[in-house]
């Protein structure tokens, strides 16, 4: 499939997404969400792919759904074509995938962002969830995540106000794993991916499961999975590898098998 609206390039074990319609911001509509799922379904199957990068342009990350598309929409229209449900296959996404993060991310922006495994930031990017200045909340996983990522002061002063946080404020709050300057951002972030794909492809996706496991289990049972998944691991190559690879002082060479 050709896409007009994303840009997919490969570099190595790592494939970038680069959201691409800089005239409205990168406003999230339904064919570039479209795109992004096919995208990403089929890195999913890409054996040669490692992890993922999400990104923007230097001025915006994403400026929110589109307001344009949805305003006039009727309930019926949108619970029947599930509205956003192209937009939570990021969430759904199994292997590592990083959002890097420059300027405006905004409603759906930021819900996408934090859809990602973790988010590295420019200097001047600024957060927030102003829905309710349009009349609507979050609807794209916003009350749920950024609860779980800032707490509930953070979360109910974004959501209620609508008011935009900076990259410093991010990080302080956790919401931002890293901030950078602007020019460094996707040299730091190519860095952290190429890391990433670097190791055993089963042994980080089930990593990623298990930390994501955590939002909907207790602790106990957390645990449980975190030791039975560890457990299973035994069972790969690649933990022989790189336990050998320690011991013989030399680098690991994961077959991710
Ligand atoms: N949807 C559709 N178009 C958008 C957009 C959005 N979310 N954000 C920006 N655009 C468009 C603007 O309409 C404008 O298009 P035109 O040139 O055709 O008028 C273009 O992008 C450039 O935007 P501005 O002229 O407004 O640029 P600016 O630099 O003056 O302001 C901004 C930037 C502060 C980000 C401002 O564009 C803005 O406030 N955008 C909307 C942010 C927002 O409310 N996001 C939440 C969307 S709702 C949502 O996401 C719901 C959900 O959770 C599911």
């Amino acid at each position: 499939m050709g896409y007009d609206m994303i840009e997919l390039t490969k570099d190595g074990s790592v494939a970038t997404i680069k959201l691409d319609r800089p005239k409205a911001l990168n406003a999230l509509c339904a064919p570039m969400m479209a795109e992004v799922a096919d995208a990403l379904s089929a890195l999913e199957k890409d054996d040669a792919i490692g992890c993922v990068i999400l990104t923007g342009s230097e001025k915006a990350f994403a400026a929110g759904a589109d307001i344009k598309e949805m305003s006039n929409l009727e309930y019926l229209e949108i619970y029947k074509t599930d509205l956003f449900h192209n937009h939570e296959s990021v969430a759904r996404f199994r292997k590592p995938i990083i959002a890097a993060v420059a300027g405006y991310a905004l409603g759906g922006g930021c819900e996408l962002a934090m859809m990602c495994d973790f988010i590295i930031a420019a200097e001047n990017t600024k957060f927030g969830q102003p829905e309710i200045n349009l009349g609507v909340m979050p609807g794209i996983g916003g009350t749920q995540r950024l609860i779980r990522a800032v707490g509930k002061s953070k979360a109910m002063d974004m959501c209620l106000t609508g008011r935009m946080m900076d990259a410093q404020e991010a990080l302080a709050a956790n919401l931002v794993s890293r901030v950078v300057p602007v020019d460094e951002l996707m040299e730091t972030v190519k860095e952290a991916a190429d890391k990433i794909a670097a190791q055993s492809q089963p042994i980080a996706m089930m990593t990623k499961e298990t930390i994501n496991a955590s939002f909907e289990m207790t602790l106990s049972q957390g645990v449980q999975f975190e030791r039975r998944l560890f457990q299973s691991m035994f069972t790969t190559a690649d933990q022989k590898e790189g336990m050998a690879a320690f011991s013989e002082k030399r680098k690991p060479h994961f077959k991710n098998k």
